[in-house]
Parts: structure tokens; sequence; C-alpha cells
């Protein structure tokens, strides 16, 4: 009896059905470097979709830039690093900074800038890069201010600025002091003092800045926990909403480029 073609398998239920390979799950052939590549693909993707955030990277990142967009738009951005690297190089000096007005402060950052493996330098790139922020912040004011970019709808772009560089402003009055040494102390006094002559809050502005009515130990302390944590939080977080308006507004065209389309238009309507 001729042999009878075997039936194929009845196919399996879906349950039953092998899962497609998972990514990093290939035919075992891929090179170290290619296994790599997909264990960090996986952790992405297991993290984002649990949590979809790739979405909003794209939305932050992938934005349309308006035509004539020049170097002067990075002002914002190099703000941006130098208050990240305020922030790093902050948390450096704070490993070894001691807030003790009876020698001790100036001596810790005698000890950084002398005894400490590269403390010198981070206490100089800190200590530069104070006036940096200030000096780039100012510079970005400007780039918005002459592009004409505080108008509608970026108003509230700009006052969060105005708070931006006040803190900014608090931030290098607050670390001026911390050394504690003769010019410290004295700067401090002065700067004190000028608060003091300010209408209405001047006076009780200067009590709270002194933690009293004489210049010492609360004093430092005081200023150490301003620019330490009061300020740099308050920082981070309006760049953050800050940041989150320029992506959610996009950036002001240049003001020229708008001229232009002003004439192409009228041109367009004679
Ligand atoms: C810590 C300080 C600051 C940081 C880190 C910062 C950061 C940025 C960044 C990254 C942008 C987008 C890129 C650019 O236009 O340059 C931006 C835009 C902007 N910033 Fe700032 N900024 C700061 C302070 C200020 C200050 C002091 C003002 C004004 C008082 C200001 C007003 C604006 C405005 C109005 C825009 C929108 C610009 C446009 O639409 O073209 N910012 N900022």
């Amino acid at each position: 009896m001729p042999k009878l073609p075997k039936l194929p398998a009845p196919p399996l239920p879906s349950a039953l059905q092998a899962p497609p390979p998972r990514p990093g799950e290939g035919n075992g052939n891929l090179g170290p470097i290619e296994e790599a590549k997909q264990a960090g693909i996986t952790v992405v993707d297991w993290v984002d979709e649990r949590t979809s955030l790739s979405g909003a990277g794209r939305w932050l990142m992938f934005r349309k830039v308006p035509k004539g967009t020049n170097w002067f738009y990075t002002l914002g951005s190099a703000t941006l690093f130098a208050f990240l690297s305020q922030a790093v190089t902050g948390v450096f000096l704070a490993m070894y900074y001691r807030p003790d007005a009876s020698g001790g402060a100036y001596e810790s950052i005698r000890y950084v800038t002398n005894d400490v493996f590269l403390g010198q330098f981070v206490r100089g790139m800190h200590k530069w890069g104070s006036s940096v922020m200030v000096v780039l912040v100012f510079l970005h004011m400007g780039r918005t201010f002459f592009f004409g970019a505080y108008k509608y709808p970026r108003e509230l772009n700009w006052v969060i600025g105005v708070v931006l560089l006040i803190l900014t402003m608090v931030m290098g009055f607050t670390g001026y002091l911390l050394p504690f040494d003769q010019r410290a102390y004295w700067a401090t006094i002065v700067g004190v003092n000028i608060n003091g002559t300010g209408p209405l809050i001047g006076p009780y502005l200067s009590d709270f800045l002194r933690g009293g009515s004489e210049f010492g130990a609360t004093t430092l302390s005081r200023f150490y926990a301003i620019h330490m944590l009061v300020i740099p939080g308050l920082l981070a977080a309006l760049i953050g909403a800050h940041l989150y308006l320029v992506a959610k507004l996009g950036t002001t065209a240049p003001p020229w480029t708008k001229a232009e389309k002003r004439s192409e238009l009228r041109e367009a309507e004679v």
C-alpha cells in the first residue's frame, strides 16, 4: 500500500506559540559590541514601556527652529552649562567646606586650595565660573530683549528670567562670604548694609541676612544654607519651568526675518 503523505501539524493556539525574539535575543551570533548595543536598547525600551518618557524627550528635543537662528541663541544654553558646572564643582567643594566662623571655614578653604588633589583647580572653576555665569545671564537677557523675545506669548518666560537673574546674583553674594577671610567679611558687611538702605523692607532684609543685629557665626551658616540649598533648588526648578516654556512656545525668530516677511507680505498685497 502506498505511503500516505504526513498531515501537517495542527496550528498551535496563539498562547502556546513562541513569542517573537525580544531585543537582545538574536540568533546568538551577535558580537560583543552588538550585544552591548542591544542590552542598552532593551533597558531603554523597558523604561520607556513603563513611563513613555521618549515622547517627552522627542517633544523637548525635536522642535522647529525659526529661520535665521544664530550664535546669539546659544547664550541661554551656555548659561545652563555654566549653572551645571557650578553645581558639579560646588558639590566637590561642599565635601571639604566647614561653615565655621571661628577659623574652620577659612582653614577648610585653605586646605582645599593647598592640599586637596585638584582642589585649587575645582575651586578656581567655581570662583571664575560664578563670574562667567553672571556675564552669560546678562548677555542672554540682552539677546532676548533685543530680539523682542519678551513679547507675547513669552512674557511669563521673561518674568521667570528676571527671577533667575536675581537668584544668580544672590548666589554670587552669598558665595562671596564663604571663605570668611578679611575681604569676604568686610565686603559682605558692606553688601548687607547696602541692602539695609532699601525702602521699607531694607532693614528687615539686612536683619534677616545677618541673622540678627550682629554679623557673625549665624550669618555664615545662614549664607551657607542659602547658597547651598535654597537658591540652587529654586534655580533648578525655575530653569525647568523656563525650558518647558521655551519648548512649548518655541524660540522667537530674529527681528530681521520678521521684517523680511512683513515686506514680502506687503509686496504680495500690492
Ligand atoms: C539661570 C539663568 C538662565 C538660564 C539657564 C536660561 C536658559 C534659557 C535657554 C536654554 C533658552 C532657550 C535658548 C535661547 O533662547 O537662548 C532660554 C530662552 C529664553 N530666556 Fe532664558 N535663561 C536664563 C535666564 C534668563 C533671563 C535672566 C531672562 C530675562 C530676564 C531670560 C529670558 C528668556 C526668554 C524670554 C527666552 C525665550 C527666547 C526666545 O523665545 O527666543 N532668561 N533661556
